[in-house]
């Protein structure tokens, strides 16, 4: 007797169906047609049970903030960067972990049980990490959260910012972030890298930084985290979040970095519902996509993955925190429309996000833990033409959302 079997499950890649016993909270048999019984049985009926999405970079501290003290007219980075810093003077440990508590039942409800959050740590008293690292633990038996200590404004912007992201890792952060991009000289923004590096070291840190967020071809920071990587291992563990000058730079310069990309395997992470909306904003036309090269990474053996980046904030007023929109934002964006390039990007936002958060037991195995979204269709094709929602949600082997299908009835 199981806790619960979900029965005639399609599993992805694989196509023949099977049932998932559940068992304390972990997957305990994948197999044809189990004999034994559950005290709760869910028939999936040859549809898709998937491992659950995963959200690779979403910024909690500042979800559903929008228009506070007002709206984004420019619609630009900058503009958000600027409102924000605004904001950020009258946050509580309560407004954000309110906020970031809906934002993740959001997501919950659209399968995502796994999420790596940037936490701004230029507010001098780091309120933000402090709500979000006890938020880490207070949604731990139904969402696995990562916290980046992120310097919105710079390691080197400000005197006290350097020390803030370190105390901030000493409070337990699990990765190291920067804005090299965003720091006031070039020389800072390679400086800022090297310590970042140095600082993941010292303290046993995963790193995601946000690096090249900008249209100018110019900016070669991630070049820099190339070189760190390669010269130092572990690229595994390194992210380069969003990147989208490298949609702008010429490609004698782009090939020459997927060639030292070879030498390593760090991660991309792109955030297309937000590059597109922020990035190009200064072009007349032709009018730049700003987004990094996520097919072309791909195709040469890049770990991507995708993130929402934001959730109704100052940098962007939609979101709903479903990754097969983002998914499908990508498809249209990175114009991914082959059926197999559909499924990268779906596995973008799934496996291949895992790996960038470098969760080592992810996916539908006996012994990992029971974690799986039930989707309404046959296939990652559909998931994303039809941007379902899914039908049920396991985290940690309990039913925590089920959504009923919608139905129209036409009359015609
Ligand atoms: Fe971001």
């Amino acid at each position: 007797m199981y806790d619960l079997i979900l029965r005639n499950c399609r599993l992805y890649p694989e196509t023949k169906l099977v049932d998932i016993a559940i068992q304390a909270g972990k997957i305990a048999v994948v197999q044809a047609a189990i004999t034994e019984s559950a005290g709760r049985e869910i028939d999936c009926d040859g549809q898709l049970v998937t491992p659950p999405f995963v959200e690779s970079h979403i910024h909690l501290d500042s979800v559903l903030a929008a228009g506070k003290p007002h709206f984004n007219i420019s619609g630009t980075l900058f503009e958000g960067i600027q409102i924000w810093g605004e904001r950020k003077k009258s946050l509580t440990r309560e407004d954000v972990q309110q906020r970031a508590l809906a934002a993740l039942k959001l997501m919950a409800g659209n399968g995502v049980l796994y999420v790596r959050t940037h936490v701004d740590v230029t507010e001098p008293n780091l309120i933000a990490l402090d709500a979000l690292l006890e938020l880490r633990d207070q949604v731990k038996d139904w969402m696995t959260l990562q916290v980046v200590a992120f310097p919105q404004d710079g390691i080197y912007s400000r005197p006290e910012n350097d020390s803030l992201l370190e105390e901030a890792l000493k409070r337990g952060a699990d990765a190291v972030g920067g804005i090299p991009h965003y720091e006031l000289t070039r020389e800072d923004g390679v400086r800022s890298i090297h310590r970042i590096f140095d600082l993941a070291e010292q303290y046993d840190r995963l790193i995601d930084v946000h690096c090249d967020e900008v249209d100018d071809d110019q900016s070669r920071f991630v070049e820099v985290i190339i070189a760190e990587a390669i010269k130092r291992g572990g690229g595994g563990r390194v992210s380069a979040s969003h990147t989208t000058a490298f949609g702008s730079y010429n490609d004698a310069y782009a090939y020459k970095l997927m060639g030292f990309l070879k030498r390593t395997n760090i991660n991309f992470i792109a955030n297309p519902l937000i590059n597109i909306t922020l990035q190009g904003r200064m072009d007349t036309y032709p009018k730049r996509r700003g987004l990094t090269r996520i097919k072309e990474l791909w195709q040469n053996g890049v770990n991507v993955s995708l993130g929402q980046d934001d959730i109704h904030d100052p940098w962007y007023i939609f979101g709903t925190g479903s990754m097969i929109g983002v998914a499908h934002m990508a498809v249209h964006a990175a114009q991914m429309t082959g059926l197999k390039e559909i499924d990268a990007c779906f596995d973008m936002v799934t496996s291949h996000a895992a790996r960038s958060l470098n969760i080592s037991d992810y996916g539908i195995k006996v012994g990992n833990p029971a974690n799986l979204a039930v989707l309404g269709v046959v296939d990652p094709f559909n998931a994303i033409r039809y941007q379902v929602t899914p039908r049920y949600v396991i985290s940690q082997g309990k039913v925590i959302a089920e959504t009923q299908p919608t139905q129209t009835n036409i009359t015609v």
